[in-house]
């Protein structure tokens, strides 16, 4: 027997019932999937903008003193000329125009290498010789010892400018924080080279070991800018390290002073 009328009307009206019921319910979990995926896109997104708008302000807010000290100390000499102490005003200002043009010189790495306009050069470079001729450019102007009997040839493909950068910014927070020594290590290891950076000072605290690589991340808040560095050594550090496939941190095992421990792939 065929299907009558009435049967297929039935079916009909049974298909709009079914479908009016379950549409809205397609549609709601249409409409989260498209939330969840849109959301889950633009969520990095959001969060690299959120982070370029903190770098800008922490920026401005780094500048902003030492540009204040200078003009003060300009207006007060030029208001009271009699009273001026010209070579005291020149040593402060100078010593602001220092710090403004090696943070000023960090802010242009860090912006050049967030928009991934520098190429990477890949030459052989001996870290043991960096790390030598590095230390004898602060040996002069510093107190403590260097212990360099653990340095050994050990040679990578990079970009020398960089690995210097690299050693000097260790070497300067190391000579910085030492009570009285700076132990440096360079060797060779299965696949990698190892270069370690130790000081005999206070040391990190573990809970910090990781934010010290952030942008701007200074424990010592009442050290200001001008008696030291910018809070971006670090950060431009491990830049320079991961765009050289290796990896910078603290090593956690060493009980007093601090370890810094670079690995990067040996060349060859
Ligand atoms: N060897 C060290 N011993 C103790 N603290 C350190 C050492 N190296 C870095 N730090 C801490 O990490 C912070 C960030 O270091 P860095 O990024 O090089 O900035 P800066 O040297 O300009 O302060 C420093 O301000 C300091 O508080
Ligand atoms: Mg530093």
């Amino acid at each position: 027997m065929g299907a009558t009328l009435d049967d297929v009307d039935e079916s009909v009206g049974a298909l709009r019932r079914t479908l009016l019921t379950i549409s809205p319910i397609v549609l709601a979990a249409l409409a989260a999937l498209v939330w969840f995926v849109v959301g889950r896109t633009l969520r990095p997104v959001e969060e690299a903008n959120r982070r370029q708008r903190q770098f800008v302000a922490d920026a401005s807010h780094e500048l902003r003193s030492p540009l204040t000290r200078i003009r003060t100390e300009l207006e007060i000499d030029l208001a009271h000329p009699d009273r001026a102490e010209l070579a005291a005003t020149h040593r402060t200002v100078l010593a602001d125009a220092i710090a403004l043009q090696a943070l000023v010189e960090d802010l242009l790495h860090l912006a050049r290498s967030d928009a991934g306009t520098t190429a990477l050069r890949r030459d052989p470079v001996d870290l043991d010789d960096i790390v030598l001729t590095e230390v004898q450019r602060v040996r002069p102007s510093v107190t403590v010892a260097f212990d360099v009997a653990g340095l050994s040839g050990a040679q990578v493909l990079g970009d020398t400018d960089q690995l210097r950068r690299v050693v000097r910014n260790l070497l300067e927070n190391a000579v910085r924080h030492a009570r009285s020594t700076v132990t440096v290590e360079v060797r060779e290891e299965p696949g990698e080279a190892l270069l370690a950076v130790t000081d005999d000072g206070p040391g990190i605290p573990a809970s910090e070991r990781e934010r010290v690589f952030e942008r701007f991340t200074r424990l010592d808040d009442a050290r200001s800018a001008r008696a030291g560095g910018t809070g971006l050594g670090l950060a431009i550090t491990r830049e320079i390290v991961q765009r050289h496939d290796g990896a910078v941190a603290v090593d956690p095992a060493v009980g007093t002073g601090t370890r810094m421990v670079v690995r990067l792939p040996r060349a060859g």
